[in-house]
């Protein structure tokens, strides 16, 4: 108890440290995401590349969760933090399987090409043919 009544006396944080705070939340939040759904696909629904991304999966017959990223509060914070993950790749779309970060458009593209992609969307419980 003496800990919370220390944290609401305490004035607010300087920005740098509430962005960190929020980081973390971001992070927490795409990993909760991942973590707990087969397929994840963080959109932004103007963009035709996150909309290739979606059609491919639904034509395997797959129904991904969707996350728009203009449609969230959180969407800059969860764009950070893939956009970390990415590296210098375009931040969105970005696809997880199994909780695992596949990659982007061009990722998911190949992979279904050299015949990767069905059996990771099978063995994450995405697909049952
Ligand atoms: C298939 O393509 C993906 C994406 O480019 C790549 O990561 C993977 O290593 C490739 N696998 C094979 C067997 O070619």
């Amino acid at each position: 108890m003496k800990s919370a009544t220390q944290v609401e006396a305490t004035p607010p944080p300087p920005s740098s440290i509430s962005l960190g705070l929020n980081k973390m939340r971001s992070y927490e939040m795409v990993h909760h995401l991942v973590s707990c759904n087969a397929v994840v696909v963080f959109s932004m629904s103007d963009c035709c590349m996150s909309t290739v991304a979606k059609r491919l999966l639904f034509s395997l017959g797959v129904g991904p969760t969707v996350v728009e990223l203009d449609e969230q509060a959180d969407g800059p914070g969860i764009r950070s933090v893939l956009y970390q993950l990415a590296g210098s790749h375009q931040p969105v779309p970005a696809v997880f399987i199994g909780g695992k970060f596949l990659g982007g458009v061009q990722t998911l593209m190949a992979s279904h090409i050299n015949g990767t992609l069905v059996p990771l969307l099978k063995e994450a419980g995405a697909l049952w043919l």
